[in-house]
């Protein structure tokens, strides 16, 4: 067998790998760091010291310390990771007589934390092994290959059929069959494939130089399908009746989510307490299930998720259930763990999104909300409704407009924040809620220093960080707020900020920056959105930041 590392991106070690070292068996990581830095010395796969264990992991190991205090003394450690002490146990488990599968779940069950193992054994040829708790992992069934992956999508060209492992369960592939077993009985389990609807066309970028861009051009097809995914037979929208059941009898909805998905959330919460009069909270996942509030008498939880692989939301989700309330997951993967593991799925029909930034995913939460408040509003008979249906398929049209206009958006740029240390984006109410997400995506791509504040509440500490040039971006989609958001700027201008608005054509007055289409006002923030992700694509670019991956971040954040 050979191993070979790399520090960095998965083109140098593809690079770095000479043909002598094709095989027909072997398994690859690639790490985001969480014990170590990121270096050659810790990179996966890890071996034990007689060479006969491979291991690969992800997820984290809670008691690696203790385990090695106990069972490694005096052994040296070649990396600072906890997946290495996870390997160096094997060696120390490997008692004459004992299979693989002994020592692996001898070893398995002195574990306590995450973990999707897999595991070559250098005495059984040809075999692979594998063990899965709280972090995701599917075996790929290939015509004439098995394979394991945590996500579906990174094999989907060599197959569509997978099998779910579920949290501790292990089990061994060879290139013809995969057997599974409940780690803790060793009973084995048979579980069929099932085929994932994943085109793999669509995880392809094409002409484009980013997928970001890809991504974001998509918006206005990716709301007209949704339309069409939740529209019934009469024109109107139909949502799933148990899960509509399981929300009116809640009283009150708690959105649970973390990043971009929170601040779809956030919207989420707006559209359905006015559309159908159900309060709602919203929170982040990990703070939430270590710091869990008085929760109401009856309560219902909607988890959103791109990935539907989310660690943070996962472990509120299992402990809700352990207290015996209801999930709901809004996803775009279906048969992702976050999906799998609640009562009822609402899917986003985005399409792969595989740009670590997130941007049409952000948009088809946030539509799929809006027709969920809509849905539930008409059950309830809460509001007069509008004709969702006629406001998204303008939504749809006012992207494409911002979209049109990309090249305005990259001169902004220019203007704004090609050189700048940091950068505001302000806003009220659902703008105020689109400006944190706007700010999001600017850190997370370009690297400026950016906050979404409300713009209510920069004269209580916040103007003080206004200098000479600070660029400070507000959004004003909303005719009650529009002359106080107006007044803050005017605040941060006379103290020296170089001010750009972004402003609904009905708002808009002469001397405004950018001027996006009007849309239900509800839905504005599906609009003022593309203008903002536009702009953090554009101010990488300017950046020379690698647009697609970021620095130290990953596209499904599968540790706590
Ligand atoms: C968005 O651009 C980020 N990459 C990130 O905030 C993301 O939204 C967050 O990690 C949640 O991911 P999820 O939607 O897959 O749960």
């Amino acid at each position: 067998m050979t191993t070979t590392k790399t520090k960095g991106r998965i083109a140098d070690l593809r690079a770095a790998v000479t043909a002598e070292q094709y095989g027909t068996c072997g398994i690859g990581h690639t790490r985001w760091a969480t014990h170590g830095v990121p270096s050659e010395s810790n990179a996966h796969p890890h071996q034990s010291h007689s060479g006969r264990f491979t291991l690969v992991h992800n997820g984290v190991i809670d008691n690696y310390r203790q385990l090695q205090a106990t069972y490694l003394n005096g052994v040296n450690l070649k990396s600072d990771t906890d997946t290495e002490v996870v390997v160096q146990m094997m060696d120390v488990f490997a008692k004459d007589g004992l299979s693989t599968e002994e020592i692996f779940r001898a070893v398995l069950n002195e574990l306590a934390g995450s973990y999707a193992f897999g595991l070559i054994d250098m005495q059984r040829e040809g075999e692979l092994f594998f063990a899965k708790n709280k972090s995701p992992l599917l075996i790929g069934v290939g015509n004439d290959a098995m394979m394991l992956a945590s996500d579906a999508m990174a094999v989907i060209r060599q197959t569509d059929q997978f099998v779910e492992i579920n949290d501790r369960e292990m089990g061994v592939l060879t290139a013809e069959s995969y057997h599974l077993f409940d780690g803790d009985t060793n009973e084995v389990v048979v579980r069929a494939p099932y085929t994932a609807a994943i085109d793999a066309d669509d995880v392809e970028k094409g002409m484009y130089p980013h997928y970001m861009m890809k991504e974001m051009d998509e918006q206005p097809g990716v709301i007209r399908r949704i339309v069409q995914k939740y529209q019934a037979k009469d024109g109107s929208f139909t949502i799933d009746a148990d899960l509509m059941a399981a929300i009116n009898a809640a009283d009150r909805l708690y959105i649970v989510a973390c990043g971009t998905s929170y601040h779809a959330g956030l919207i989420g919460r707006k559209l359905i307490e006015e559309k159908a009069g159900i309060p709602v909270e919203v929170v982040v996942a990990s703070e939430f299930g270590y710091d869990m509030p008085l929760l109401s008498a009856k309560p219902v939880f909607l988890f959103i998720s791109q990935s539907g692989e989310t660690a943070d939301s996962r472990q509120v989700l299992v402990k809700i259930k352990q207290l015996g309330h209801t999930a709901i997951t809004l996803t775009n993967v279906a048969g992702s763990t976050l999906s799998r593991e609640a009562s009822h799925t609402l899917l986003l029909h985005a399409g792969p999104e595989i740009a670590v930034a997130s941007t049409k995913a952000y948009t088809a939460q946030v539509a799929v909300l809006s027709i969920l408040a809509e849905t539930l509003g008409k059950a309830n008979g809460h509001t007069q409704t509008n004709d969702m249906v006629h406001e998204l398929g303008i939504v749809a049209n006012a992207m494409q407009t911002i979209i049109d206009e990309k090249e305005q958006i990259q001169q902004l740029v220019h203007d704004y924040v090609a050189t700048t240390r940091n950068a505001f984006f302000l806003g009220r109410g659902v703008d105020y809620f689109v400006s944190l997400e706007a700010a999001l995506k600017l850190k997370e791509i370009s690297y400026i220093q950016a906050e979404g504040f409300s713009s209510g509440e920069l004269k209580h500490g916040t103007i003080a960080l206004i200098e000479d040039n600070t660029p400070v971006i507000a959004l004003i989609t909303q005719p009650h707020t529009q002359l106080q958001i107006r007044s803050n700027c005017s605040e941060v201008q006379s103290r020296g900020a170089h001010v750009a608005t972004v402003v609904t054509e009905s708002l808009a007055q002469p001397e405004d920056t950018f001027v996006i289409p009007n849309t239900a006002l509800e839905l504005t923030p599906l609009v003022s959105v593309v203008f903002t992700q536009l702009f953090a694509y554009y101010a990488a670019l300017a950046r020379d930041c690698d647009v697609d991956k970021p620095r130290n971040l990953a596209k499904s954040v599968t540790v706590e």
